[in-house]
């Protein structure tokens, strides 16, 4: 990693609208930062002040590298925070939720309504023997019985375990059994596009050899209504309806697990990611105020499913225990037609809207005439997760969608850190391709494979140089997984992904080390290499892969989804290639370009270039549970 390879900076940067910046939470980025270093313990304290707790913590943060243990012997529940805090404060009939479906049928829910169904849920729990400390699978479609079901485990303080309604039987099995899950909550069915999905019949599956699994409790959504057959099964509702109105939330240690989140991400088996109850919520609750700056009067949505951390983070948890209203929705972004998400902002005045680079990029695809169809002047801050955000699709949607006023955040964190690690503050400069600068309390570095700092300018690995509140744990039944993470690069959090800095400390994410290219030598980001080819007019999305080659280490295979309007041709191919080469120099030039009509990705939209290279090389593809299609 100490090879230097030069990469093009864009030296633009571009300042939304003054006034978002006026009325922000965060007024100053810089003294807030450097105050949070000089004292990072005092400033997760004061984030704590903000909430209730029962008890209060000995002692803000304790340290045995690799264990972090954050407000040691504070008691607290995360639902009180979310439901009860509202509930009892003003907040009581203000909306908490609204949902609209894939067929557009639409759900209001109240603070109030959602505080009253969680806690007869939870007595439904309870009533099946569910304890404390047992593991609850939550394998649902995105409709609000999915949150009421997380926040009743977590209000008794049962541990969910939440499997993306997407994935199939044998992902579920594997999710299942690895939990040693004792109850799943599911659904007779999703939709999508319209189409019904069975998803009780894929439990059917995954419960086979699974002997932990003592109940299954199913949401009965469509008519005629499914019958229910076995001993184990039990309807959604009906669990509900004998059981107390209250439900006292149970008195969790701070250091209690509240989730089990499985990752698989583009390499590997499955991690089952272990997230704590205190640090969590003080972590996720900091970053939904400062840095989505959520406001009393927002109307959020988070276009995620909970099933990933990005739901669990900015859905379920600091949202709500913001007291803000969310919107979530089981519709595709392009179905009955791509303007559908566009008339959802217009018809809820939505005011904070945080997606994918995924979505943003296909949206590119389809034209401009579509969101321009709608009224956006309800947006204030737009987000992005997940992928590096290209800086063809910052500016696409910081221009198409913000109408240059609204911030562009592209949030860098991972399903490991539990919160935003890396964005550009509401209201400073944005740099297109670059994430940004560390959030305050976070303090990272980008390194060589020593740990020594790598200068401004140069590819290094990311780091993360101290524990933070919504850090991890450990991987579920592995615990040496999870000091590899501490472990690989010094006693630094080693992130697995690589990074460059600039002049003023703005971090590009180039990509997973693992996607590293190594041509002549050079180390290169495969992310930079499709963000070039994404820059020319002919390209929607891109994929590149290293193939080994004798002379040059790695050459650069470019898999590219042209844009409406283009066609492929040896001349594109070629203009491809040089494409490149003016942008990353001739060391990036890739030496094939294939035109495809779709690239294979995970169920998160991430692009698995495991599986082209797998692919193009005839070898064993691996672990494809997370493949989309
Ligand atoms: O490679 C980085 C990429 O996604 C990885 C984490 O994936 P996951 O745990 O599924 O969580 C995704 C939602 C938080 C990271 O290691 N990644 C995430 N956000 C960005 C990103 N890459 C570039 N830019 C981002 N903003």
């Amino acid at each position: 990693m100490s090879e230097k390879f030069d990469v093009k900076l864009d030296s633009k940067s571009y300042l939304p609208d003054p006034s978002v910046k006026e009325n922000s939470w965060m007024q100053d980025y810089e003294k807030v930062y450097s105050e949070s270093l000089k004292d990072p313990e005092k400033h997760w304290e004061n984030v704590a002040e903000e909430l209730e707790w029962f008890e209060k913590w000995d002692k803000v943060m304790e340290w045995d590298h690799p264990y972090a243990k954050w407000f040691t012997n504070a008691k607290m529940n995360i639902t009180h925070n979310c439901l009860d805090r509202h509930v009892f404060n003003g907040r009581r009939n203000k909306v908490a939720m609204i949902w609209v479906g894939d067929n557009g049928a639409e759900q209001v829910i109240t603070y109030r309504q959602l505080y009253r169904d969680v806690m007869r849920f939870s007595n439904g729990l309870k009533s099946l023997g569910v304890e404390k400390g047992d593991t609850v699978c939550i394998y649902m479609p995105q409709v609000p019985e999915q949150i009421v079901a997380m926040l009743a485990c977590a209000r008794i303080g049962a541990i969910h375990s939440v499997v993306f309604g997407g994935f199939g039987a044998k992902a579920l099995h594997s999710r299942i059994k690895d939990a040693q899950a004792k109850i799943v909550i599911t659904a007779d069915a999703s939709l999508r596009r319209g189409k019904r999905i069975d998803l009780k019949s894929l439990v059917d599956e995954a419960v086979v050899n699974a002997s932990c699994v003592e109940k299954i409790v199913v949401l009965r959504r469509m008519t005629p209504q499914m019958e229910l057959f076995s001993e184990i099964e039990v309807d959604f509702y009906e669990i509900m309806e004998d059981v107390e109105k209250e439900c006292e939330p149970e008195i969790m240690d701070s250091e209690d697990p509240l989730f089990i989140l499985y990752t698989s991400g583009t390499t590997g088996p499955a991690k089952g990611i272990v997230h704590t109850c205190g640090g969590y919520m003080v972590g996720t609750y900091y970053t939904t105020k400062n840095v989505l700056d959520l406001k009393e009067n927002d109307v959020m949505w988070c276009t995620a499913d909970p099933g990933w951390i990005t739901g669990h983070s900015y859905i379920v948890y600091g949202p709500l225990s913001m007291g803000a209203t969310i919107l979530i929705s089981e519709t595709t972004p392009d179905y009955p037609d791509p303007g559908v998400w566009w008339s959802m902002i217009e018809e809820f005045d939505v005011s904070v809207f945080y997606t994918a680079p995924t979505a943003i990029r296909m949206f590119m695809r389809m034209g401009e005439e579509w969101p321009g169809k709608y009224n956006l002047s309800s947006l204030r801050i737009l987000g992005s997760v997940g992928e590096p955000l290209n800086p063809e699709a910052f500016k696409w949607y910081y221009r198409v969608i913000g109408k240059e006023k609204c911030p562009v955040l592209d949030t860098w964190w991972q399903t490991e850190t539990g919160m935003h690690m890396l964005t550009t503050a509401v209201g400073e400069p944005m740099k297109p391709g670059f994430t940004g600068r560390p959030v305050p309390g976070v303090v990272v570095d980008v390194v060589d494979e020593n740990g020594d700092p790598v200068p401004a300018g140069t590819g290094g690995f990311l780091v993360i140089k101290q524990p933070w509140p919504s850090m991890m744990r450990t991987v579920y039944g592995n615990d040496e997984r999870y000091r590899q993470y501490w472990t690989t690069i010094q006693n630094y959090y080693s992130a697995g992904d690589l990074a460059v800095r600039d002049e003023d400390g703005y971090i590009m994410i180039q990509g997973r080390a693992d996607d590293v290219l190594i041509v002549a030598g050079h180390n290169i980001g495969s992310a930079e290499v499709e963000s070039a080819l994404v820059s020319h007019e002919a390209v929607a999305e891109a994929a590149v892969i290293g193939k080994p080659d004798p002379l040059k280490g790695d050459s650069i295979k470019a898999f590219v989804i042209l844009r409406m309007g283009f066609n492929s041709s040896d001349k594109l191919r070629l203009d491809l290639m040089y494409h490149v080469r003016m942008n990353l120099g001739p060391i990036a030039m890739p030496s094939e370009v294939e035109i495809v009509d779709s690239l294979p990705k995970t169920r998160s939209g991430k692009i698995m270039r495991r599986l082209l290279k797998a692919q193009e090389l005839g070898m064993d593809p691996g672990d494809v549970s997370s493949l989309e299609d």
